[in-house]
């Protein structure tokens, strides 16, 4: 087997990635039926390693894991404390002798790429501080389950220019539509993410934009996104963020400038009232329940696309 790491939206290209997104709704169409099991793995075991606390991606994983016949290994991060026990390349060297894959969330992004560089088994980011790409495919699933598939629509993401924002706005341009970040001056995505995905949607169409105004960015909306303002690792500037987001929050006011029809997105957990009003994401507008159920279906197409070259 060739060895494919996910660790960004652009470790895959546009055609894998509508693939893995078909294979995701196969899967769920499948799960439907009460077809659930299908032995891609054929007995792999697959480790998991969480620096950061999860239940979505975690329970995901483990999920699709097992129904696609592998199993999880479920590594404690308190045990194995990858960089601070051991330096995370004699983690990957002995992994790699014994695990068929690694499923691992990290604080810096770096990790992952060290894990993948000293293996020759896949590695998938589980969240990193730079990309949330199986977030995404998720995601982008259920916008297409909802649009049958059609490129012509808009993604406007609220708040920080953070990991979800960075895999969304990358994906984004791979599918084609046109993508809306709107936050605090300063707060904008990584620079080099928006370039590339400038470059990107040169050859699909896409368009990509960057603003601080809430409620252009919200007038032009199909789909509105947001996520927390401060993310895991950031807690020591959650109430300076507060303040700096207050404008950028979520709520029924904001959204009498949304089109009709709009959809209310957030990758969970929400911090209710903060990002998001509790009102809002309790709303009929609200898909947040389609992308968590849609995170297993996704991972598993992402699984038996790596598992399947
Ligand atoms: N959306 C998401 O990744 O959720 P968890 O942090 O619970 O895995
Ligand atoms: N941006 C959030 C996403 C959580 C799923 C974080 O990194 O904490």
């Amino acid at each position: 087997m060739q060895k494919r790491d996910y660790l960004s939206i652009l470790d895959l290209s546009i055609e894998e990635t509508r693939e893995v997104i078909n294979l995701g709704f196969h899967y769920k169409m499948e799960f439907k039926k009460g077809k659930f099991l299908e032995n891609v793995l054929n007995n792999r075991t697959i480790a998991l390693i969480f620096e950061k606390p999860s239940l979505r991606t975690i329970a995901t994983f483990q999920i699709a894991i097992t129904q696609l016949g592998g199993y999880a290994l479920n590594l404690e991060h308190q045990s194995v404390r990858m960089g601070q026990r051991e330096p995370v390349k004699d983690v990957a060297r002995n992994l790699d002798k014994w695990v068929n894959g690694i499923v691992s969330r990290v604080y810096s992004h770096q990790t992952l790429i060290e894990l993948a560089k000293y293996t020759t088994i896949p590695v998938i980011n589980a969240l990193s501080d730079l990309e949330h790409p199986c977030q995404a495919l998720a995601d982008t699933l259920t916008i297409f389950e909802i649009t049958n598939f059609s490129k012509d629509f808009t993604l406007t993401f609220i708040g920080d220019g953070n990991n979800v924002s960075h895999s969304l706005m990358l994906i984004s341009s791979y599918i084609g539509n046109r993508f809306i970040w709107a936050g605090p001056n300063g707060y904008e995505p990584n620079r080099e993410i928006y370039n590339k995905s400038i470059e990107i949607s040169k050859k699909t169409g896409a368009k990509i934009e960057i603003t601080n105004d809430i409620v252009y960015a919200i007038k032009n909306s199909d789909f509105i996104y947001t996520d927390v303002w401060a993310s895991m690792g950031q807690e020591s500037e959650a109430e300076e963020r507060k303040r700096i987001f207050r404008e950028y929050q979520i709520n029924s006011e904001i959204l009498k400038y949304a089109p009709k029809g709009y959809k209310i997105m957030h990758c969970l957990p929400a911090h209710r009232d903060e990002e998001i009003t509790d009102e809002v994401i309790e709303s009929e507008n609200s898909i947040v329940f389609q992308q968590a159920e849609n995170r297993l279906h996704a991972q598993k197409g992402l699984i038996a696309f790596l598992y399947s070259k």
